[in-house]
């Protein structure tokens, strides 16, 4: 496996291959790579002849507050991962060859509303942070296919957005959450937890289940569901800041007749803030 840490190094070896005519996947991460990300890289590299993996802490998508400063970085195990998984090339940049001004006043991508619901509402600045920084990875890789996980739904519906009005000439993959034994969606997050919140961390995944089942029967009871969801994670020991059902869409408030419904969460568990969604499809009640 090749790894680069430059942007000039990156574009090099980028042009080499699109000189080969090879097609190119590229799969963002923060690295601490768990099986969910290894899901991803697998299906790039079914779908593309060269995949680039990047892995960069991306500090203007954090909020205040110290989660930046303590977020894994692993990039020793990662490397060892990703090479084991015949992975063509890893790219680790460091701060200043993504934001060469620094984070203080510089350039920044936004997509509106998309990125004001939900998570945005409670993590203020974080999709114009992703936003930002898959633009640039974009622009530098140039890939046929760009992959993302469906653990952040949201984040991969701003990215759609962004793409499609940014004009950027690439198709986005969405995959499937991968989930540990007990339901618990992967994330580099669970690490924060101690043996007892991990063990009540799967009740996210359970109460969406229910959810899922309930409104299956009776698609009218999105507010009671809602609420309810809330009430049992809270009643639990989490701190929930949304439990909604919202058109798979464009993550809208569900119409009568909208058939494609997500039911997405955010809670806290001490001190790690835990999301998971899943996908209901009402054609099949
Ligand atoms: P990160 O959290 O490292 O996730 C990288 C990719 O892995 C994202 O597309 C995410 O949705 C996906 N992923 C994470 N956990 C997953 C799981 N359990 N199952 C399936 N896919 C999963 O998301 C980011 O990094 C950043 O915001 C990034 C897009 C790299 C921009 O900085």
């Amino acid at each position: 496996m090749k790894v680069v840490y430059d942007l000039t190094n990156l574009r090099q070896t980028i042009a080499t291959w699109k000189l080969e005519g090879a097609s190119i996947a590229l799969v963002p991460t923060m690295g601490n790579l768990h099986a969910g990300h290894l899901s991803i890289l697998d299906h790039a590299r079914e779908i593309a002849e060269r995949t680039v993996v990047s892995i960069f802490v991306n500090p203007i998508q954090f909020g205040q507050g110290g989660d930046y400063e303590r977020y894994p970085s692993t990039l020793e195990e990662d490397s060892k991962k990703l090479t084991a998984r015949g992975l063509d090339l890893l790219f680790a940049p460091n701060l200043t060859q993504l934001y060469p001004e620094g984070t203080d006043i510089d350039t920044r991508v936004t997509v509106p509303e998309l990125s004001s619901i939900l998570c945005g509402k409670f993590r203020p600045g974080h999709f114009s942070g992703v936003a930002t920084v898959v633009t640039k990875l974009l622009v530098n890789v140039q890939p046929d296919v760009a992959l993302f996980g469906e653990k952040d739904y949201q984040q991969l519906l701003v990215i759609r957005r962004m793409v499609r009005e940014l004009c950027i000439p690439v198709e986005i993959v969405g995959l499937p959450i991968m989930r540990e034994a007990d339901g618990l969606a992967m994330s580099s997050r669970n690490s924060y937890l101690d043996a007892e919140e991990r063990n009540q961390a799967p009740l996210i995944f359970k109460t969406l289940v229910a959810a899922a089942e309930r409104l299956h029967g009776n698609p009218g009871d999105i507010p009671a569901v809602e609420a309810e969801g809330l009430q049992v994670l809270t009643a639990a020991g989490f701190k929930p800041e949304y439990f909604c059902v919202r058109r798979s869409q464009d993550l809208g408030e569900p119409h009568v007749e909208d058939r494609q419904l997500s039911i997405l969460v955010a809670a806290w568990l001490g001190s790690a803030r835990l999301i998971d969604n899943i996908k209901l499809d009402l054609k099949e009640a």
